[in-house]
This record gives structure tokens, C-alpha cells and sequence, in this order.
């Protein structure tokens, strides 16, 4: 019997076992009854009749909060939400997030999803916290459930996770998604990744190590040309330009852009991802190729949260 998920904190602690065996067939459920207003509606036996979730969020989200919360109340819970924590919540009192999650504790909530500004932010509230903490996003650290709908949109549209090669393009040592894509990618066997950014935003240390350590090859370039005849999957992601510190001014996506051009560049089996929001790198005008499946993504996340709510709280 495995052991039944608890908290979520970062993408090295799933299997690919995990994903394959569990995660990627509950989603699949989710996926056929989520719209289906009979079960929906059938609230009394839903996984988590009778449960409340926290959603405590210090920085901005519209995708992760909403889809959190739309999983919550399709599961049949009581979703309880402080957006803006950083302002809104005693935090600007100067209250310690280790404070707030004893008192959310203290309240008898079933879990939290939490989002925060600093990176190791989830990591410190699980100290504290009896029920499970569900990373949202730690400040530039990382997105497990972002890399989880991530993952299971590639397996969805290709079929399997393997034998891909994966582009990486952008801000790649403030953005959290990339982070976790790059540990969940490394779980499967003959995927090759492309780091293409600039050098500013060269991928984070400590991602090469760890993927040298378990022998994925990566390439780092600055040319996304080169490399997009070559992938199957381009994952761009915009420039976190609310986490730049100074000497790190760059325009606003890298310079780089998925117009028609780069397009024409792209196989014809090729996907074009984004976790969204997006700014100059993905235009508008490119959303009408069919290859480009950044707003199916968005929507995979609310089928793979409510897998991930239903495993830990069901
Ligand atoms: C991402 C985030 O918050 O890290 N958004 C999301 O959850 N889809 C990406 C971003 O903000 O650029």
C-alpha cells in the first residue's frame, strides 16, 4: 500500500511511479466528471464533503488560486482564501508565517495551499503544521503542481513522457515553474533539455548538478533558433521582472518571441507551452495554431489539483 500523499513541497519528491500509476489516471477521472453537473452537484459523498481548505497567498495569482478553488468546491469542500496575505493578513503587522500557519491549524482547516515570496517558505510552514501544506509557488524556489499539469499536458498530448526533448526558454533562474519542470522531466527516461536564455537568466544553480547527477542531458544556449527545429516541446515562460534585482535589467522577455517565424521553425508534432501569464513571448496571434496548447494546460490544472486534493484529503 503506498504511503498516502501529505505535503507537497517540491517536485523531486514524486516517482515517476507516482505519476504514471496514480496521479496521471485520478486526473483522467477528474477530467470526466468535472464538468458533469450531476456529480458536481452531488456534494453529500464528494471526496472532501465536510473538508476545508486554506488558501493563504502572499504574492498575486489568478490560474493557481482560482483552479485550487474550483477543485475544492467541485470535491465537494470549503474553500477559505486571503489573497494578498502580504497586506491583507496580520503579516503586515509583522506576524510570522510560522504564526499563521499554527493558528489556521488551531482552526481545524484539513489543509493549506500556500503561497508565498520567500523560496524554502513552504518547506518552513510544514515545521509547524500538522495538516498537509500544498507549495502554491515559494517566491524564485518552486511550483510542484504547476510541473505536475506541466507533465501531465505532455503525457496527455504526446502520449508519453520519454524520449522528448524539452526547450526551456526565458527567465530561467527567477521562474519557479522551470525549476520544478526541470526535476519532474528528469524522473523519465531519454529526455533532453534546452536552457535558452540569456545570460542573466541563466538556469538556476543547481539544476545542471542535479541533472548531471542523474544523467539527463541538457544542453545551455542563448539562440532559440537552434534549437527549435529540434524539440517537441517549447515551454517559454515570461521574464519575473517583479523578482529582478538590481544589475539584472533586461527587456521584457529575454528577447525572445514565439511569432510566426519561430512557428515556421517548429515540427509539425511540436507543442508550445506556457504556465501563463504571459507577456511579448507568446503573442496572441500564435493561439491559433493548433500547437500551441498553453490554455489546455491551464485547464489540466484544475483536473490534476483535483487529483492531487482527492489523493490527500479524499
Ligand atoms: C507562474 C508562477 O506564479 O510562478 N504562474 C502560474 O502559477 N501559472 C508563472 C509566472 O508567474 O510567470
Amino acid at each position: 500500500m503506498p504511503e498516502k500523499l501529505h505535503h507537497i513541497i517540491e517536485a523531486q519528491q514524486f516517482s515517476r511511479q507516482f505519476l504514471e500509476e496514480e496521479l496521471f489516471p485520478i486526473s483522467q477521472e477528474m477530467e470526466s466528471v468535472a464538468h458533469d453537473p450531476r456529480w458536481v452537484l452531488n456534494r453529500g459523498d464528494r471526496p472532501l464533503g465536510g473538508k476545508i481548505v486554506c488558501q493563504l497567498f502572499y504574492e498575486p495569482s489568478t490560474r493557481t488560486r482560482i483552479s485550487f478553488e474550483t477543485a475544492i468546491t467541485k470535491l465537494g469542500g470549503v474553500a477559505l482564501s486571503t489573497e494578498n496575505a502580504k497586506q491583507f493578513s496580520s503579516a503586515i503587522k509583522g506576524e510570522t508565517l510560522e504564526d499563521t500557519i499554527k493558528i489556521i491549524n488551531g482552526y481545524g482547516h484539513d489543509a493549506i495551499v500556500l503561497r508565498h515570496y520567500e523560496e524554502g517558505g513552504a518547506a518552513r510552514a510544514t515545521s509547524v503544521s500538522r495538516i498537509p501544506i500544498i507549495n502554491a509557488g515559494d517566491g524564485s524556489g518552486q511550483h510542484p503542481t504547476q510541473a505536475l499539469l506541466d507533465v501531465y499536458t505532455i503525457w496527455k498530448e504526446f502520449g508519453r513522457v520519454d524520449n522528448l526533448r524539452v526547450a526551456m526558454v526565458g527567465d530561467l533562474v527567477n521562474g519557479r515553474t522551470v525549476h520544478s519542470l526541470a526535476y519532474l522531466l528528469a524522473k523519465f527516461k531519454e529526455v533532453h533539455l534546452d536552457f535558452v536564455s540569456p545570460e542573466v537568466f541563466r538556469i538556476k544553480q543547481g539544476i545542471p548538478e542535479y541533472l548531471e547527477r542523474h544523467d539527463v542531458s541538457f544542453t545551455v544556449d542563448k539562440s532559440l533558433d537552434s534549437v527549435l527545429p529540434k524539440v517537441d516541446v517549447v515551454y517559454m515562460t515570461r521574464v519575473q521582472k517583479e523578482r529582478m534585482t538590481h544589475g539584472m535589467r533586461f527587456g521584457s522577455q529575454g528577447g525572445y518571441r514565439i511569432d510566426q517565424e519561430a512557428l515556421n521553425l517548429l515540427s509539425k508534432d511540436a507543442r508550445v507551452m506556457h504556465p501563463l501569464p504571459r507577456n511579448e513571448e507568446l503573442p496572441p496571434e500564435a493561439d491559433s495554431d493548433p500547437r500551441v496548447v498553453c490554455f489546455q494546460q491551464a485547464e489540466n490544472g484544475l483536473y490534476v489539483r483535483m487529483a492531487l486534493l482527492k489523493m490527500i484529503l479524499g
